[in-house]
């Protein structure tokens, strides 16, 4: 069945979360499709998009995009139905993670894209790559249409400076894709306003994003996926999460960006590319979800999970992996160091992180107080330990509870977890940490990139004595460059009528 009439028009076809076919010129491309359940069998697609898996997979596409590794993006069950002989567009990370992943599994046409690089699918059809250019290893990809510009950002950050202009089509990210707050122990009324911090950040983001980019219009996107498991119910909470519908969110969209239209797609659903977009609903299609029976549909999928190993780890085997992860990481440690506690099933382990010469890893004796606390289930620990899945993957399942005092985010000891286990991502963090650029900003002279993920903060907001960087807003003292909000790492910042320091 051909899931759309191709000749030489233009389309796009939504498949949920961020997953696209967009045709044109008889040439047909297949983005970031997502079918399986993801991050430790917890995340699945909103709403359910299964009937189209057969479509997907018999369908002959020319060209697939990959946006990143993440496994609501990267479904390798997938990836592993589809026709090798599609040519594959990733982004050229630094780690190579994309490439090696796909030749793994018998792609042999890969063309890596680095930052701004074009390539063209068919005359009139060219796609732009724009990676996250920090240590964060996500890209966007702008398609160019005979001049119809569609930018699908999904929940790639790259630099606000990096984006591009004159955009037809912006899709992107409005809800959350994070564990905090919600995986953290906050008392009730603490988490309220933390949730609501953390969406109005999301949209001011979003915002941001679409004035820069000039979008015409929004398609929203990339998100929120569902948890059918029912140990994490909780978190389809749509008002008590950062995981909001679109609906909840859309009046407020539509105030601060009163002249960009909406395209509300649902999975199945065609808009026919045009200075006037058309949408073609797909009769039936799902518009939402009746969680109960989804679960129900997908039991063997989402209780997978309790078919893992579970067997308690010991406490050699902690220190051998937290060892060998330092290791990897030596030069980005440097001199940290922190106490950390994992839990797990009524055994405790305290780790001494910075420390390899010695025994650091203590088991049940409460010996230090620890800045963070990770609470996970023996199968959770067991898959980390045993490297079946990783600490970033973990924590986006939701299945790891977190506590930290003073409360406080440790951008060294959260990077060790989410990127330790590619060095290559540590030590890119270590020249961002290292670079001298300035820029020059009311009366100020201050570190161009931010410290905390490379925003370019040449579009911060300075208000009232602090500067704000427009991506995770964190908050620094502009007389000082002390971080009040956020992190602990400092701005590099002084007046401009001092010299600059070289
Ligand atoms: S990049 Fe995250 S706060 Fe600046």
């Amino acid at each position: 069945m051909e899931l759309y009439s191709d000749g030489n028009h233009t389309a796009l076809r939504y498949l949920g979360h961020a997953g696209f076919i967009a045709s044109h010129r008889g040439v047909k491309l297949l983005i970031d499709p997502w079918f399986f359940p993801a991050f430790l069998h917890s995340w699945f697609p909103y709403p359910n998009n299964r009937d189209l898996l057969d479509t997907v997979r018999d369908e002959r596409f020319d060209f697939l995009y990959i946006s990143h590794a993440h496994e609501d993006h990267y479904d390798e069950r997938l990836l592993r139905m589809l026709d090798r002989s599609i040519t594959v567009i990733v982004p050229k990370y630094r780690s190579k993670i994309m490439v090696k992943r796909f030749s793994a599994l018998g792609y042999e046409n890969v063309v890596a894209l680095g930052h701004k690089e074009s390539y063209e699918l068919t005359l009139g059809f060219t796609v732009t790559m724009y990676l996250d250019t920090s240590h964060k290893e996500d890209s966007g990809l702008l398609l160019d249409l005979d001049g119809y510009r569609f930018l699908d950002l999904n929940d790639c950050n790259t630099p606000m400076s990096e984006l591009p202009g004159d955009v037809d089509l912006l899709a992107a990210q409005y809800s959350g894709a994070m564990w905090y707050p919600n995986c953290y122990d906050y008392p009730p009324d603490v988490m309220r306003k933390k949730v609501e911090t953390v969406r109005g950040d999301l949209l001011d983001t979003l915002y941001r994003k679409v004035r820069i980019t000039g979008a015409k219009a929004y398609l929203p996107s990339a998100g929120p996926a569902c948890f059918l498991d029912p140990e994490l119910e909780a978190y389809n909470d749509r008002d008590a999460t950062i995981f909001p519908q679109w609906e909840d969110v859309a009046g407020l969209f539509a105030a601060a960006c009163p002249e960009v239209g909406v395209l509300r797609l649902f999975p199945g659903d065609t808009v026919q590319l045009a200075d006037t977009p058309v949408v073609e609903r797909t009769p039936g299609a799902r518009t939402s979800e009746d969680l109960a029976s989804y679960r129900e549909l997908r039991r063997d999928e989402w209780s997978a999970f309790y078919d893992e190993p579970a067997e308690p780890v010991t406490a050699e085997e902690i220190e051998a992996y937290f060892a060998k992860l330092q290791s990897w990481n030596k030069r980005f440690l440097n001199d940290f160091s922190k106490d950390i506690r994992l839990v797990a099933d009524g055994r405790m382990w305290d780790v001494r992180l910075g420390r390899l010469a010695e025994r650091f890893v203590i088991e049940g004796e409460e010996p230090y107080d620890p800045e963070y606390t990770l609470l996970l289930c023996p199968r959770t620990m067991r898959a980390i330990i045993e490297e079946r899945t990783g600490w970033e993957e973990a924590l986006l399942s939701m299945r790891v509870g977190l506590h930290r005092e003073p409360d406080v985010f440790d951008l060294t000891f959260m990077s060790l977890l989410r990127y330790g286990n590619q060095p290559v991502q540590t030590m890119q963090m270590l020249r961002e940490r290292q670079n001298t650029e300035t820029i020059e900003r009311d009366g100020l002279r201050m570190q161009r990139y931010c410290p905390h993920a490379g925003e370019d903060l040449t579009h911060a907001t300075i208000c009232d004595g602090i500067i704000e960087c427009p991506r995770h807003h964190w908050k620094w003292e502009a007389d000082t460059g002390t971080c009040v909000d956020g992190g602990t790492l400092p701005l590099r910042v002084e007046p401009l009528d001092q010299p600059a320091v070289p």
